[in-house]
């Protein structure tokens, strides 16, 4: 495949302008918002405040035809290795296809031991939600601590809080991930031993945040009630068995994953095991179905039709064309809080990326950094800088109509907070020659709404899965392997390397260290020894 910048269709893209003014195309276009709004499952997704037009729009589709995104798309569903850096196929929409549904990967159906292991999950978290499943002591677990960081966390701690108003009275679920000493500490705080369970969730089992707090973990319980409760307290979730059996679980008590599930793309698998229990197999069932239904839609549409297609282009035109280096994610729910943050990994680890899978460099910007916050409270931190900042900063605003609380006045309040703010940002305010400058709103300003009746499992699963299939779009169009994260692999040696020397920093570290590092090292050093006390303790 030729590379994007040398294809005539991407040449046409770039020699596009973008419209001048968004209130003129809503005034001139009375059937703009209908042909730019897609209905996708429980999802309304209004992308007609982009600053896009029907030609922007042709353009971007022929250059994803040129690409021939749709049988990239069919090779991940047909399990090829795509993930070609690391000789992977990248399953994850095999982890919720429905029973009965063959799976192949790298050749073999997968299907049975994907149902196989939910099977386990729900057996496991219905015995825990009954009380059934009881601790070393014959009593039943009220805790759940989720230990594992990056896809192994921010996954299972997002969908906690997102699906709140399921989750069972009776018992709760913490997430520890930061090797911080304060994230374990803090949330063992108040907790009994022979009331919890521990998932160590690490789909490597090398990771070392994880194996140095579940190490902290397995030393509070044992002191507690001894050696022998481990069995009854301590489950994994990983890939690899010999390493759980070296920790010092049984791996009986392990449930499977496989490496051609990618960690940021890997809640729908036993990974979600802490949601199950909190939720229930049912409300989880009815995720994997959300998932599902999204994974069909973005195989099966063509085009204009293709919800994450569209909005990859979109990010394409606003961050590769256009020069946004950052995308704002909104969610209007308090309960999606943790969205932004998941998302970050998800698109950042996989599309942050300077090399094509053909070894060349990328003479164009990838990804743009994705931050966020939940609306309202975004509104009186970051959003005046969206409004009248010299950056352009296009946004996805999330909504919901309904949510469980009874108080309606609070959340039409919160629904037209929503669209107070991408109304703003379109549309500015007209300038009137006697106003002060600084009072100016240009508008121009793009963004997404992608709204929902209510925040249930199912809609969940379709808005993880769609901007999953943003994130494959955009690499196929980029032509970088979004499966890979060797990014990350250099920091870990460095810590690896560095840690070993905490306990010694004398001259000879000094060879193997920049002057920076060893002079930090050494200053840390003489402060873990100073036992002079703070003030304050
Ligand atoms: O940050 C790198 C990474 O490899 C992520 O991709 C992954 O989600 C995370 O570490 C945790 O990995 P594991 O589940 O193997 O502990």
């Amino acid at each position: 495949m030729n590379p994007l910048e040398t294809t005539q269709q991407w040449r046409d893209v770039v020699a596009l302008k973008p419209p001048a003014s968004l209130a003129e195309l809503f005034a001139t276009s009375p059937e703009r918002v209908q042909s730019m709004t897609l209905r996708v499952g429980g999802l309304l997704i209004d992308y007609s405040k982009q600053l896009l037009d029907p030609k922007i729009i042709e353009a971007l589709l022929s250059v994803s035809l040129e690409r021939d995104v749709a049988s990239a798309f069919q090779d991940m569903a047909a399990g090829q290795a795509i993930n070609v850096t690391e000789r992977r196929a990248v399953g994850h929409m095999a982890l919720r296809s429905p029973k009965g549904q063959r799976c192949l990967m790298n050749g073999i159906d997968v299907a049975p031991e994907v149902h196989a292991t939910l099977d386990r999950m729900a057996t496991l978290a219905t015995a825990v939600r009954s009380g059934d499943y009881v601790g070393a002591t014959g009593s039943r677990i009220r805790t759940i601590v989720n230990i594992g960081i990056g896809g192994s966390d921010l996954g299972p701690s997002m969908m906690y809080e997102a699906l709140r108003s399921l989750r069972s009275a009776e018992i709760s679920c913490r997430f520890v991930a930061n090797v911080d000493p304060a994230d374990l500490a803090a949330n063992l705080q108040g907790l009994k031993p022979a009331e919890t369970l521990f998932i160590v969730t690490s789909k490597t089992f090398t990771t070392q945040e994880t194996l140095s707090n579940a190490t902290a973990a397995r030393e509070w319980l044992v002191a507690a009630l001894g050696e022998t409760a481990v069995d009854k307290h301590f489950v994994a979730v990983s890939s690899n068995a010999q390493a759980v059996k070296e920790f010092g679980i049984d791996p009986r008590n392990m449930l499977a994953i496989w490496d051609w599930v990618g960690g940021r793309f890997s809640l729908p698998s036993a990974v979600g095991l802490a949601v199950m229990i909190a939720i229930g197999s049912e409300a989880f069932q009815e995720f994997l179905i959300g998932m599902h239904s999204m994974d069909t839609h973005a195989r099966d549409s063509v085009g204009v039709d293709n919800a994450p297609l569209m909005l990859a282009l979109i990010n394409i035109w606003n961050s590769t064309v256009l020069h946004s280096r950052s995308r704002v994610v909104m969610p209007y729910s308090f309960d999606l809080r943790r969205f932004p943050a998941y998302l970050q990994q998800l698109v950042m680890e996989s599309n942050g990326k300077t090399v094509r899978k053909d070894g060349s460099l990328v003479p164009y910007a990838t990804s743009p950094v994705v931050w966020g916050e939940p609306g309202t409270n975004a509104q009186h931190a970051f959003m005046q800088l969206l409004h009248q900042g010299t950056d352009v900063v296009p946004v996805d605003f999330i909504g919901f109509a309904r949510s469980d609380s009874s108080d309606k006045n609070r959340q039409g309040l919160l629904f037209a907070n929503m669209l107070a703010q991408s109304q703003a940002l379109a549309f500015g305010q007209p300038q009137d020659a006697q106003q002060e400058r600084h009072r100016n709103f240009s508008g121009n300003r793009p963004s997404t709404t992608i709204v929902a009746a209510e925040l249930t499992p199912r809609v969940l699963g379709e808005l993880i899965a769609l901007y999953e299939h943003v994130v494959f779009f955009e690499g196929a169009m980029w032509g970088i392997n979004s499966f890979d994260q060797w990014g990350v692999e250099l920091g870990k040696e460095l810590a690896t390397q560095i840690s070993q020397n905490i306990a010694n920093v004398d001259d000879a570290t000094r060879h193997n260290m920049d002057a920076s590092t060893h002079t930090l090292l050494q200053w840390f050093s003489e402060q873990q020894t100073n036992t002079s006390q703070s003030p304050l303790h």
